[in-house]
């Protein structure tokens, strides 16, 4: 398995190009289930989960083709014939279950693979069958499967969700855009990526208001057409990226960046004194002098603190003035970064979801392991400002969700290199 090595080398300087995001990329690529027209993404992340995402579209019997250098997925769902998603594709990746709710709503009937346990948490899917069943699905879990159907097809209904589930939301969403009648969702997440896969529903011919909102109204429509979409920008590996120049020092401009979609993390990042500019092409991140100071956060749902960002912030916070709290209210189990971390020098304190950070002058560069796709930059940021080298291993989680990660850093300035695992 390959490692990526980084030795901390000082101040950061120049331009980082944000990609198309994995996170609405991954519920847009289902939607193509629900049309018998073409359905062309671009501006796509160019990442492995995207190509799971391919191969489980294609064993249902979609064509999904990747053009220009992967940025463009041209799709079409004209001839589906499979309605299982199997277990070995959807234990690779738990975004497979967003196939759930457009196959019951194209084709009536949907065998999906529960996608088991995950590094950060339990993440049962009891709100989307819930969701499902409201609109009139019948699912029975058989053999670790939810088997679904509906053979009357779907009826609009209203419901109010338990916790405003991204997951959740999204599959509900793409299912009542093909449902008799009207949907209503209450309690629904706001997160951008779901104002993104609205607008690419709507693109193809659904009738959709409230999305951004807690409260989404659909009205059913007969049949979907084709659509051409670009995939909004990846707010996660933006803001992975911002904290970049705030660990190591420096200023970098995010090419591509956008404020409104982070609001509550830059919040925090001028309360830690770390500056962040509009400019003509994204957002420019400077920390100009002296330390970090330590601040306090609390994961939450959109438009709150992304628990995406939490590790990367993390990493931040271990070398701040003081002492900072992070609270984790979304994942039961997502500090699996903190004892890497204290590996490298930092002083953190964990108890249930609740972790404190003691400021430390300078960490010192370790051999780590990742555990999860944002754990393992969260300990190559750390490297960017550690004495010494930093080993990081298990990198194929990184592959998931960051595209070109060792070019985008080097090109700033970081000594940061790829090495093959024996
Ligand atoms: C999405 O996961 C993202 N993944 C996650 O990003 C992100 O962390 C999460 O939203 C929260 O923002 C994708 O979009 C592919 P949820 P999702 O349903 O949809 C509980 C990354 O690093 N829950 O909002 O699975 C669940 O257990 C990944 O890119 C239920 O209890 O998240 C969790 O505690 C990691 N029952 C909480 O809700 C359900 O039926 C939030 O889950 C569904 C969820």
């Amino acid at each position: 398995m390959d490692s990526i090595v980084v030795k901390g080398n000082g101040p950061l300087n120049g331009q980082i190009p944000i990609a198309g995001a994995k996170n609405a990329c991954l519920t847009l690529m289902p939607a193509t289930i629900l049309s018998e027209e073409p359905l062309t993404l671009t501006n796509a992340p160019r990442l492995s989960d995207i190509k799971t995402m391919t191969q489980l579209l294609e064993s249902l019997g979609a064509e999904v083709s990747s053009l220009q250098d992967g940025k463009v997925i041209a799709m079409s769902s004209h001839n589906l014939d499979n309605h299982i998603a199997d277990y070995d594709i959807v234990r690779k990746m738990r975004a497979s279950n967003l196939v759930l709710g457009p196959m019951l709503a194209r084709l009536g009937h949907a065998v999906v693979s529960l996608p088991g346990g995950c590094a950060i948490g339990a993440r049962p899917m009891d709100l989307h069958t819930y969701g499902l069943e409201k609109l009139g699905a019948q699912i029975e879990l058989k053999d670790g499967y939810l088997h679904a159907k509906a053979p009357g097809g779907l009826k609009g209904a209203e419901m109010e969700l338990a916790f405003a589930s991204v997951g959740a939301t999204e599959n509900i969403l793409m299912a009542s855009t093909l449902a008799k009648g009207t949907t209503v969702i209450k309690n629904a997440a706001r997160e951008p990526e779901i104002v993104d896969l609205a607008d690419c529903l709507r693109a193809m011919g659904a009738q959709i208001e409230g999305d951004g909102t807690p409260t989404i109204v659909v009205q059913g429509v007969d049949r979907l057409g084709g659509a051409t979409h670009a995939v909004v920008t990846d707010r996660i590996e933006l803001g992975t990226y911002m904290l970049a120049p705030a660990i190591a020092g420096g200023e970098v401009e995010l090419l591509g960046g956008r404020i409104d979609l982070l609001a509550s993390f830059c919040e925090k990042l001028d309360a830690a004194g770390i500056s962040v500019e509009e400019t003509e092409k994204g957002l420019k991140v400077a920390r100009r002098n002296g330390r970090v100071k330590a601040v306090d956060v609390v994961t939450e749902p959109f438009p709150g603190f992304p628990t995406d960002l939490q590790a990367q912030m993390m990493a931040l916070m271990c070398t701040a003035e003081g002492t900072a709290v992070l609270e984790e209210k979304i994942f039961e189990n997502r500090f699996m970064h903190a004892p890497e971390l204290g590996r490298m020098g930092a002083n953190i304190e964990v108890s249930g979801g609740t972790a404190t950070v003691h400021g430390v002058e300078r960490l010192k560069g370790a051999p780590v392991m990742a555990t999860d796709l944002r754990a393992s930059v969260s300990l190559i940021l750390a490297g960017l400002a550690a004495e010494g080298e930093t080993v990081v291993n298990r990198v194929y989680h990184l592959d998931r969700g960051y595209e070109r990660l060792v070019e985008k850093l080097s090109n700033v300035g970081a000594i940061v290199e790829r090495v093959p695992g024996v």
